[in-house]
């Protein structure tokens, strides 16, 4: 069996993006993306979703490969946003025949985005399409990640096709399923692709979830990264903890600093954190770090400790733009404490205060502030600040 038949009449035909250099024009790709379509083959033929336009030769050449001159019966689309669909207008050129079927919403966008509306077909929840020894079922998720995003099963094959749901970043390396691959680099990607861009939708996620267990898939075809099959159990399990914003023990300090006094403060914290015990601690400056790397460790640890030096009377900030970036993504709690520094007028420590009340979170602890440059002395309240979090992070 070729490695891209990745179960019998299901074919790979996707592609990898390793130029972009932000997706979505903000989150940096350090590995690359993929950009994953399908082929269903029965006696008709359905491709699921498309790639990024300027990928659609490759994306041709794939499915030819893969099919030679039959051609395309259906395009299903599980999602509109353009890394999956600005291809489509092209595809129909190719194989004027295809029909599009996907639901109301996604239709509307199809009209919207590229003015296609003819050769369509509507489908609603539940609906299936036989294809001749292969059948589709599609099942809305709406918001995974936008409100036209539904799923399509194929029984014969227990396989999902789950748009961006269980997606990474990350380009494919030569391996196509989690079999073929080392999985392990992609779990941090995966709970950075999650926190960047899924992570608003919680509450759907965990009712795609509802709706995908009971199907028990033994493959699972996402848009972006590895197909899995034999890690789907801790797949589940890592979206279902990041869906219900569930932390592991440990904790994330991240900071901003003009010229070191609040980065020393940041520092003297992380290490009295690790003499309490705590031995998962994450550092950012903000300044410098990716924001898709502190969401991620943000999502991914229970407890957050933020700082930040007076800046025009406000946060600095790249610590504003982070709190703005966590409230989008309704993360409901963390175990949080606040610390910051001033010159001549106090407004951090304030500021963070209020971004406390605004989450409706708690502070674990005082907030410790300090006035001008660092001294070990004015920080030794880190060491109880350290000491409440501590032992509550040790479980
Ligand atoms: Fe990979 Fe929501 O698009």
């Amino acid at each position: 069996m070729n490695i891209t038949e990745i179960r019998p009449g299901i074919r790979y035909v996707g592609v990898n993006d390793r130029t972009t250099h932000l997706f979505e024009g903000l989150w940096p790709l350090p590995c690359g993306v993929s950009y994953n379509a399908y082929l269903v083959v029965g006696e008709r033929v359905a491709l699921i979703d498309t790639v990024e336009a300027s990928f659609g030769e490759r994306l041709e050449r794939n499915i030819r490969r893969e099919i030679g001159d039959r051609p395309i019966d259906y395009l299903v689309i599980n999602h509109m946003e353009p890394d999956h669909s600005s291809s489509i207008a092209a595809l129909r050129r190719i194989w004027p025949d295809m029909r599009i079927v996907s639901n109301a919403k996604a239709l509307d966008m199809l009209r919207g985005f590229y003015g296609i509306e003819t050769e369509t077909q509507e489908i609603r929840e539940g609906d299936t399409l036989d294809l001749g020894g292969k059948t589709l079922s599609f099942h809305m998720a709406p918001m995974v990640h936008w409100p036209e995003t539904m799923v399509t099963w194929c029984p014969e094959e227990k396989t999902l096709f789950s748009g961006d749901a269980f997606g990474t970043f990350g380009a494919l390396d030569g391996g196509i399923t989690d079999s073929q691959i080392d999985p392990a680099r992609y779990w941090d990607e995966m709970r950075r692709y999650y926190a960047a861009i899924v992570g608003k939708y919680g509450a759907p996620v965990q009712k795609a979830l509802a709706k995908v267990r009971p199907l028990a898939p033994e493959t699972i075809c996402s848009t972006h990264g590895p197909v899995w099959q034999r890690e789907i159990p801790a797949v589940l399990d890592l979206y279902d903890r990041m869906s219900r914003y569930e932390g592991e023990p440990g904790a994330v300090i991240a900071y901003g600093s003009m010229y070191g006094n609040t980065e020393q403060m940041a520092e003297r914290i992380a290490r009295e954190l690790a003499e309490a015990g705590v031995r998962n601690i994450v550092v950012h400056n903000l300044s410098t770090a990716d924001p898709s790397a502190v969401l991620r460790d943000v999502f991914r640890y229970d407890t957050l400790v933020v700082g930040s030096p007076t800046y025009n009377g406000a946060l600095y900030p790249p610590v504003a733009q982070l709190l703005e970036m966590i409230a989008a993504r309704c993360v409901p709690h963390r175990r949080f404490a606040v610390f910051g520094s001033f010159c001549w007028a106090s407004a951090a420590v304030r500021c963070l205060s209020e971004f406390t009340q605004r989450l409706k979170w708690e502070l674990a602890c005082d907030p410790m502030e300090m006035k001008q440059g660092y001294t070990d002395e004015k920080c030794d309240p880190s060491r109880e600040l350290a000491r409440r979090l501590a032992e509550r992070i040790i479980r």
